[in-house]
């Protein structure tokens, strides 16, 4: 009998990966994929930890979904990195949760939640095991769509002070490349274009290669490049001092790899930059970022910010001002300070009053906005490769990505759903780009069995 499973994701796009993984893993139990809750045998939540909202926000869930499972009497799991951090804690404040299990060891979900069912009891298990998870996963049975993340690295041996990912993901660790390659081979025979290449860490990559060596990031994506139908790469998120002088030249010779790169800075004070243990300094990013653009010109960038990090003035944060000016973002993700128990931060002397990161955080993410309107307005009257993923809200509109990572909207365009075509910009908004295609392609406009091939021709895509 079919059962239904519902699983909701937090977090960062390893969960999102996570989340289908698990999926998978369950199909052979006889779940299958249901819309909501209230009709699920199986609930799921794959939980964040970053921040107290995030990791929080599992309790208020676990608290809505206790009435649906008093009545129905499902099955509920606490997958993800709160599950790994505070493990036997939420067993303690949520006993009625039948399983929680770390983001190591999902691959045991179907073990452990046949347990739960037929025990009725709790089933913990948050040990990060010697075997690695990988070599568990079944094959992928869902269909992708046009683009896919595949995880390639995982962990982090970085300990930057606010940070709990070295706790919940644990230690540095890349999958060899003949698994990336079997992966990435898989996803292009079924019509994937593109692909990001996922880490907490990813430019640590150095996997272990066929020749037994280890695999630099530009080697891995040199090899990915190989693949026929994959036509764009991507991968995040980077650390600076990871950034490798072959993964710039990467940049300037493989023409899949996408110019935009999300290469997170955090602050632009010197005098935070060490209290975060980041172990660089501000001079040394936009040095960086200098010899980067001068490999490929159009790269566009975007970064995370934390502000109101303890000891923060109004001078250093003046000085993350400076280096946003500096830098020019196409995109960012910015942050109020949140101490996480556990971490070197939480401790620290000084912290910041909430009303002062407030106005902070508003005065960044003006200018960050500013940056972005701009950077997207400047687009109106090019024309970009879009690679076409879904439809869009009108009829025959079909949403897709720029190379820069813009959403890109184009009205009587959904048969290009899984191709790159070549697209007007018509205008950009802070958000997205809207889009035409070419008149060429409008006026010579073939029977609609012969247009796949047409609007083929006019794409960036080689055949
Ligand atoms: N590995 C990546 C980011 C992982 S977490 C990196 O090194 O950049 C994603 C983002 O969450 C971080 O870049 C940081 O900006 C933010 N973040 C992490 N811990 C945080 C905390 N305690 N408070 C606020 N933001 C935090
Ligand atoms: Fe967290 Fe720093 Fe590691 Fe990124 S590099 S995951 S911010 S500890
Ligand atoms: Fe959150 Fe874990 Fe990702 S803490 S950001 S889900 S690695």
């Amino acid at each position: 009998m079919t059962k239904r499973l519902f699983i909701k994701t937090y977090g960062c796009q390893m969960n999102v990966y996570d989340s289908d993984r698990m999926a998978e893993l369950l199909a052979p139990l006889g779940y299958a994929p249901g819309d909501a809750p209230e009709t699920a045998d199986l609930v799921i939540l794959n939980t964040c930890h970053i921040r107290e909202k995030a990791s929080e926000k599992v309790y208020s869930e676990l608290g809505r979904l206790r009435p649906i499972k008093e009545a129905r009497g499902c099955l509920i799991a606490v997958a993800g990195c709160t599950a790994q951090a505070e493990g036997a804690e939420i067993l303690r404040r949520m006993p009625f949760v039948d399983v929680v299990v770390g983001p190591q060891s999902y691959h045991r979900l179907p073990e452990l939640v046949a347990r739960a069912s037929r025990a009725g009891g709790a089933v913990l298990e948050t040990d990060v095991p010697v075997d690695s998870k990988f070599d568990h996963l079944p094959e992928a049975a869902n269909a992708p769509g046009p683009s896919a993340f595949l995880t390639v690295q995982e962990g982090c041996d970085k300990f930057c002070t606010f940070c709990v990912v070295p706790y919940t993901r644990g230690a540095e660790w890349s999958r060899p490349v003949a698994a990336v390659l079997a992966e990435a081979r898989d996803l292009a025979a079924r019509g994937v274009r593109e692909i990001t290449l996922l880490g907490q860490n990813v430019n640590a990559y150095n996997g272990e290669g066929p020749d037994g060596r280890r695999s630099s990031l530009a080697h891995l994506a040199a090899a990915l490049a190989e693949i026929p139908g994959l036509d764009r790469i991507r991968y995040t998120t980077s650390h600076p001092n990871d950034f490798s002088d072959d993964l710039i030249a990467a940049h300037r010779d493989l023409q899949q790899l996408m110019p935009y790169l999300h290469l997170p800075v955090q602050s632009g004070s010197d005098r935070i930059l060490r209290l975060m243990n980041r172990r660089h300094g501000r001079q040394a990013y936009l040095d960086l970022i200098d010899r980067i653009r001068e490999a490929r010109p159009d790269l566009a960038l975007s970064s995370d910010f934390i502000v109101g990090f303890p000891g923060e003035t109004d001078r250093d944060f003046e000085d993350t001002l400076d280096l946003v000016r500096r830098v020019g973002y196409a995109s960012s993700f910015s942050f109020l300070y949140s101490p996480r128990p556990g971490t070197p931060a939480a401790t620290m002397a000084a912290p910041v009053p909430d009303e002062v990161a407030r106005s902070r955080l508003h005065a960044l993410q003006a200018l960050l906005t500013n940056q972005q309107v701009a950077f997207n307005a400047a687009q109106a009257g090019r024309t970009l490769p879009v690679l076409f993923e879904k439809r869009g809200r009108h009829s025959r509109q079909a949403i897709g990505r720029s190379p820069f990572l813009q959403s890109v909207h184009v009205d009587d365009a959904d048969h290009l759903i899984g191709r790159i075509v070549e697209v007007e910009i018509v205008s950009g908004q802070q958000n997205s780009l809207t889009g035409r295609l070419p008149v060429a392609t409008e006026d010579a406009m073939p029977p609609l069995r012969q247009r796949a091939t047409a609007s083929r021709a006019v794409g960036a895509t080689p055949a």
